[in-house]
Protein backbone atom coordinates (compact mmCIF):
# COMPACT_ATOMS: atom_id res chain seq x y z
CA UNK A 1 0.00 0.00 0.00
CA UNK A 2 0.79 3.46 -0.86
CA UNK A 3 1.76 5.81 1.46
CA UNK A 4 -0.51 8.62 3.08
CA UNK A 5 0.01 12.02 1.24
CA UNK A 6 0.34 14.82 3.54
CA UNK A 7 -1.33 18.09 2.10
CA UNK A 8 0.62 21.03 3.01
CA UNK A 9 -1.25 23.23 0.78
CA UNK A 10 -4.38 22.06 2.43
CA UNK A 11 -2.64 22.36 5.44
CA UNK A 12 -1.13 25.82 4.71
CA UNK A 13 -4.91 27.16 3.61
CA UNK A 14 -6.47 26.00 6.74
CA UNK A 15 -3.89 27.42 9.38
CA UNK A 16 -4.36 30.66 7.17
CA UNK A 17 -8.74 30.75 7.10
CA UNK A 18 -7.77 30.46 10.87
CA UNK A 19 -5.47 33.21 11.73
CA UNK A 20 -7.32 35.16 9.25
CA UNK A 21 -10.63 34.57 11.20
CA UNK A 22 -8.78 36.04 14.39
CA UNK A 23 -7.47 38.44 12.91
CA UNK A 24 -10.47 40.26 11.70
CA UNK A 25 -11.91 39.22 15.19
CA UNK A 26 -9.23 41.02 17.23
CA UNK A 27 -9.18 43.66 15.02
CA UNK A 28 -12.95 44.29 16.10
CA UNK A 29 -12.29 44.01 19.63
CA UNK A 30 -8.95 46.06 20.10
CA UNK A 31 -9.20 48.48 16.84
CA UNK A 32 -5.45 47.79 16.61
CA UNK A 33 -4.37 45.36 13.40
CA UNK A 34 -1.34 43.01 13.54
CA UNK A 35 1.63 44.44 11.61
CA UNK A 36 4.43 42.43 10.22
CA UNK A 37 7.35 44.53 8.67
CA UNK A 38 9.76 42.68 5.85
CA UNK A 39 12.93 43.88 5.46
CA UNK A 40 14.82 43.05 2.29
CA UNK A 41 18.18 44.14 2.03
CA UNK A 42 19.69 44.07 -1.92
CA UNK A 43 18.09 42.41 -4.60
CA UNK A 44 18.41 38.95 -4.48
CA UNK A 45 15.79 37.42 -6.67
CA UNK A 46 14.42 34.27 -4.38
CA UNK A 47 14.42 36.82 -1.43
CA UNK A 48 12.28 39.20 -3.61
CA UNK A 49 10.01 36.74 -4.12
CA UNK A 50 10.06 35.31 -0.95
CA UNK A 51 9.46 38.91 0.54
CA UNK A 52 6.65 39.66 -2.27
CA UNK A 53 4.96 36.37 -1.22
CA UNK A 54 5.15 37.17 2.44
CA UNK A 55 3.40 40.41 2.27
CA UNK A 56 0.71 39.73 0.27
CA UNK A 57 -0.32 36.51 2.27
CA UNK A 58 0.09 39.10 5.70
CA UNK A 59 -2.81 41.51 3.97
CA UNK A 60 -4.89 38.27 2.86
CA UNK A 61 -4.78 37.60 6.62
CA UNK A 62 -6.16 40.94 7.56
CA UNK A 63 -2.76 42.26 8.66
CA UNK A 64 -0.91 45.16 8.12
CA UNK A 65 2.55 44.77 5.68
CA UNK A 66 5.41 46.90 5.86
CA UNK A 67 8.23 46.20 3.48
CA UNK A 68 11.10 47.85 3.85
CA UNK A 69 13.69 47.08 0.32
CA UNK A 70 17.43 48.69 1.16
CA UNK A 71 19.90 48.97 -1.11
CA UNK A 72 23.09 46.41 -1.42
CA UNK A 73 25.74 48.29 0.24
CA UNK A 74 23.79 49.24 2.95
CA UNK A 75 25.34 49.95 6.56
CA UNK A 76 25.38 48.04 9.33
CA UNK A 77 24.46 51.08 11.32
CA UNK A 78 21.36 52.20 8.83
CA UNK A 79 20.08 48.83 9.14
CA UNK A 80 20.39 48.69 13.07
CA UNK A 81 18.79 52.11 12.98
CA UNK A 82 15.48 50.56 10.66
CA UNK A 83 15.06 47.77 13.04
CA UNK A 84 15.71 50.08 16.47
CA UNK A 85 12.69 52.50 14.58
CA UNK A 86 10.53 48.90 13.94
CA UNK A 87 11.28 47.66 17.40
CA UNK A 88 9.72 51.10 18.94
CA UNK A 89 7.13 51.14 16.15
CA UNK A 90 3.74 50.32 18.02
CA UNK A 91 2.08 49.17 14.71
CA UNK A 92 4.41 46.40 14.19
CA UNK A 93 4.19 43.31 16.22
CA UNK A 94 6.56 41.17 14.07
CA UNK A 95 9.91 42.06 12.04
CA UNK A 96 11.73 39.87 9.60
CA UNK A 97 15.26 40.76 8.20
CA UNK A 98 15.11 38.28 5.29
CA UNK A 99 18.41 36.23 4.79
CA UNK A 100 21.07 35.93 3.33
CA UNK A 101 22.16 39.07 4.00
CA UNK A 102 25.08 40.40 1.67
CA UNK A 103 28.41 39.69 2.58
CA UNK A 104 29.31 43.03 4.65
CA UNK A 105 26.75 42.58 7.31
CA UNK A 106 26.77 40.18 10.44
CA UNK A 107 23.49 38.18 9.98
CA UNK A 108 23.59 37.22 13.87
CA UNK A 109 24.32 40.94 14.97
CA UNK A 110 20.81 42.27 13.17
CA UNK A 111 18.72 39.11 14.09
CA UNK A 112 19.97 39.63 17.87
CA UNK A 113 18.76 43.30 16.98
CA UNK A 114 15.27 42.63 16.60
CA UNK A 115 13.28 42.63 19.51
CA UNK A 116 12.90 39.23 20.74
CA UNK A 117 9.16 39.55 21.34
CA UNK A 118 8.92 40.29 17.69
CA UNK A 119 11.43 38.22 16.52
CA UNK A 120 8.61 36.09 14.54
CA UNK A 121 11.27 34.01 12.45
CA UNK A 122 12.38 32.81 16.15
CA UNK A 123 16.00 33.66 15.29
CA UNK A 124 16.67 35.62 17.86
CA UNK A 125 19.49 34.28 20.56
CA UNK A 126 16.85 34.75 23.46
CA UNK A 127 13.87 32.72 21.88
CA UNK A 128 16.56 30.03 20.52
CA UNK A 129 17.72 29.30 24.28
CA UNK A 130 14.25 29.78 25.18
CA UNK A 131 12.58 26.52 23.18
CA UNK A 132 16.28 24.79 23.39
CA UNK A 133 15.30 24.91 27.45
CA UNK A 134 11.62 24.21 26.51
CA UNK A 135 10.16 27.39 27.61
CA UNK A 136 7.75 28.77 25.33
CA UNK A 137 8.71 30.94 22.62
CA UNK A 138 8.62 32.02 18.92
CA UNK A 139 9.46 28.77 17.24
CA UNK A 140 11.45 29.21 13.52
CA UNK A 141 8.45 28.99 10.86
CA UNK A 142 9.59 25.84 8.83
CA UNK A 143 10.13 23.63 11.85
CA UNK A 144 7.26 25.00 13.34
CA UNK A 145 4.92 23.91 10.42
CA UNK A 146 6.99 20.51 10.23
CA UNK A 147 5.55 19.69 13.95
CA UNK A 148 2.33 20.60 12.81
CA UNK A 149 1.79 18.57 10.47
CA UNK A 150 3.77 15.11 12.78
CA UNK A 151 0.91 16.28 15.39
CA UNK A 152 -1.83 15.57 12.99
CA UNK A 153 -0.02 11.98 12.58
CA UNK A 154 0.92 11.38 15.93
CA UNK A 155 -0.94 12.84 19.09
CA UNK A 156 2.04 11.49 21.38
CA UNK A 157 6.05 11.04 20.17
CA UNK A 158 7.13 9.56 23.28
CA UNK A 159 8.73 5.87 22.50
CA UNK A 160 9.23 7.49 18.61
CA UNK A 161 12.65 7.56 17.26
CA UNK A 162 13.14 10.77 14.74
CA UNK A 163 16.13 11.14 12.66
CA UNK A 164 17.19 14.84 11.34
CA UNK A 165 19.09 15.44 9.07
CA UNK A 166 20.44 18.41 8.29
CA UNK A 167 21.83 20.86 11.82
CA UNK A 168 20.99 24.02 10.12
CA UNK A 169 20.20 26.68 12.70
CA UNK A 170 17.03 27.51 10.26
CA UNK A 171 15.48 23.95 10.33
CA UNK A 172 17.60 21.27 11.74
CA UNK A 173 18.68 22.18 15.39
CA UNK A 174 15.12 24.03 15.98
CA UNK A 175 13.27 20.47 14.77
CA UNK A 176 15.89 18.30 16.72
CA UNK A 177 14.83 20.76 19.64
CA UNK A 178 11.36 20.71 19.20
CA UNK A 179 11.00 16.97 18.79
CA UNK A 180 13.09 16.17 21.70
CA UNK A 181 11.06 19.08 24.03
CA UNK A 182 8.44 16.52 22.83
CA UNK A 183 9.83 13.58 24.59
CA UNK A 184 10.71 12.13 21.00
CA UNK A 185 14.00 10.07 20.93
CA UNK A 186 16.23 12.34 18.58
CA UNK A 187 18.76 11.55 16.54
CA UNK A 188 20.84 14.62 14.19
CA UNK A 189 22.63 13.85 10.91
CA UNK A 190 24.56 16.33 8.85
CA UNK A 191 27.02 16.38 5.86
CA UNK A 192 29.57 14.85 8.03
CA UNK A 193 27.61 11.71 9.42
CA UNK A 194 29.27 8.42 8.03
CA UNK A 195 25.94 6.41 8.87
CA UNK A 196 22.92 7.98 7.88
CA UNK A 197 21.13 4.70 5.76
CA UNK A 198 21.48 2.89 9.27
CA UNK A 199 20.21 5.69 11.36
CA UNK A 200 17.51 6.33 9.14
CA UNK A 201 16.54 2.42 9.76
CA UNK A 202 16.01 3.14 13.13
CA UNK A 203 13.54 5.83 12.88
CA UNK A 204 9.51 6.25 13.09
CA UNK A 205 10.16 10.00 11.79
CA UNK A 206 12.30 10.96 9.61
CA UNK A 207 12.88 15.23 8.57
CA UNK A 208 15.03 15.66 5.50
CA UNK A 209 16.88 19.07 5.33
CA UNK A 210 19.79 18.52 4.04
CA UNK A 211 19.45 20.36 0.83
CA UNK A 212 20.83 17.46 -1.15
CA UNK A 213 18.50 16.17 -4.02
CA UNK A 214 17.51 12.49 -3.79
CA UNK A 215 19.24 11.99 -1.08
CA UNK A 216 16.57 9.74 1.63
CA UNK A 217 16.13 6.60 -0.52
CA UNK A 218 13.60 4.00 -0.37
CA UNK A 219 15.66 1.46 1.49
CA UNK A 220 16.45 3.47 4.01
CA UNK A 221 12.82 3.55 5.15
CA UNK A 222 11.22 1.64 7.99
CA UNK A 223 8.52 0.51 6.36
CA UNK A 224 4.85 2.61 8.08
CA UNK A 225 7.60 5.76 8.61
CA UNK A 226 6.43 9.52 8.30
CA UNK A 227 8.87 11.09 6.00
CA UNK A 228 9.06 15.06 6.12
CA UNK A 229 10.87 16.60 3.39
CA UNK A 230 11.70 19.91 4.04
CA UNK A 231 14.38 20.08 0.96
CA UNK A 232 13.62 22.51 -2.18
CA UNK A 233 16.28 22.05 -4.81
CA UNK A 234 16.00 23.15 -7.90
CA UNK A 235 17.12 20.50 -10.82
CA UNK A 236 17.78 20.27 -14.38
CA UNK A 237 14.47 18.62 -16.11
CA UNK A 238 15.96 18.10 -19.85
CA UNK A 239 12.51 15.54 -20.19
CA UNK A 240 10.79 19.35 -19.71
CA UNK A 241 12.62 20.63 -22.66
CA UNK A 242 15.98 22.43 -22.41
CA UNK A 243 17.21 24.67 -20.25
CA UNK A 244 14.21 23.90 -18.27
CA UNK A 245 14.32 22.85 -14.47
CA UNK A 246 12.05 21.32 -11.63
CA UNK A 247 11.94 21.88 -7.92
CA UNK A 248 12.76 18.41 -6.13
CA UNK A 249 13.25 17.50 -1.97
CA UNK A 250 15.49 15.50 -0.38
CA UNK A 251 13.79 12.31 -0.38
CA UNK A 252 13.77 10.28 -3.50
CA UNK A 253 9.71 10.31 -3.46
CA UNK A 254 8.65 8.10 -6.19
CA UNK A 255 10.09 4.90 -4.78
CA UNK A 256 10.03 6.44 -0.88
CA UNK A 257 6.19 6.80 -1.19
CA UNK A 258 5.72 2.48 -1.55
CA UNK A 259 7.85 2.13 1.87
CA UNK A 260 6.68 4.83 3.88
CA UNK A 261 3.34 5.13 6.20
CA UNK A 262 3.01 9.08 5.07
CA UNK A 263 5.32 11.24 3.35
CA UNK A 264 5.29 14.94 2.22
CA UNK A 265 5.67 15.58 -1.53
CA UNK A 266 7.62 18.33 -2.91
CA UNK A 267 6.32 21.03 -4.02
CA UNK A 268 3.18 20.88 -2.15
CA UNK A 269 4.15 19.81 1.18
CA UNK A 270 6.21 21.79 3.78
CA UNK A 271 7.19 24.89 1.72
CA UNK A 272 3.30 26.09 1.44
CA UNK A 273 3.26 25.80 5.94
CA UNK A 274 6.56 28.46 6.22
CA UNK A 275 4.72 31.42 5.25
CA UNK A 276 1.54 30.21 7.20
CA UNK A 277 3.69 29.63 10.03
CA UNK A 278 4.83 32.90 9.97
CA UNK A 279 1.52 34.36 10.39
CA UNK A 280 0.72 32.62 12.71
CA UNK A 281 4.01 33.79 14.70
CA UNK A 282 3.35 37.25 13.76
CA UNK A 283 -0.05 36.73 15.33
CA UNK A 284 1.02 35.38 18.43
CA UNK A 285 3.57 38.41 19.11
CA UNK A 286 0.42 40.62 18.71
CA UNK A 287 -1.38 38.74 21.01
CA UNK A 288 1.56 38.80 23.34
CA UNK A 289 2.29 42.57 22.99
CA UNK A 290 -1.28 43.52 23.51
CA UNK A 291 -0.89 41.26 26.77
CA UNK A 292 -3.87 39.04 25.48
CA UNK A 293 -4.33 35.81 27.01
CA UNK A 294 -4.21 34.28 23.70
CA UNK A 295 -3.40 29.95 23.06
CA UNK A 296 -1.26 30.19 19.82
CA UNK A 297 -2.83 29.07 16.93
CA UNK A 298 0.32 27.69 15.76
CA UNK A 299 0.16 25.34 19.29
CA UNK A 300 -3.15 24.15 18.45
CA UNK A 301 -4.09 20.62 16.90
CA UNK A 302 -5.80 21.09 13.93
CA UNK A 303 -6.76 19.33 10.69
CA UNK A 304 -6.35 20.18 7.20
CA UNK A 305 -10.26 21.17 5.87
N1 LIG B 1 15.59 33.02 3.93
C1 LIG B 1 15.21 31.75 3.63
N2 LIG B 1 14.35 31.28 4.57
C2 LIG B 1 14.18 32.28 5.46
C3 LIG B 1 13.39 32.41 6.64
O1 LIG B 1 12.68 31.50 7.08
N3 LIG B 1 13.49 33.60 7.29
C4 LIG B 1 14.28 34.61 6.84
N4 LIG B 1 14.31 35.74 7.56
N5 LIG B 1 15.02 34.52 5.75
C5 LIG B 1 14.95 33.37 5.06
Amino acid sequence: MGAQLIDGKAYAQAVRTRVGLRVRELVAETGQTPGLAVVLVGHDPASEIYVRSKGKQAVEAGMASFEHRLPADTSAETLLGVIAQLNEDKNVHGILVQLPLPAHLDARAVINAISPQKDVDGFHISNVGMVGTGQDAIVPCTPLGCMMMLRTLHDDFRGKTALVIGHSNVVGKPMARLLLNADCTVMVAHKSSTNIPELARMADIIVAAAGVPGLVKADWIKPDATVIDVGINRIPAPDLGPDKTRITGDVDFDNARSVAGAITPVPGGVGPMTIACLLANTLSAFCHLLGLPERPISLEHQEPT
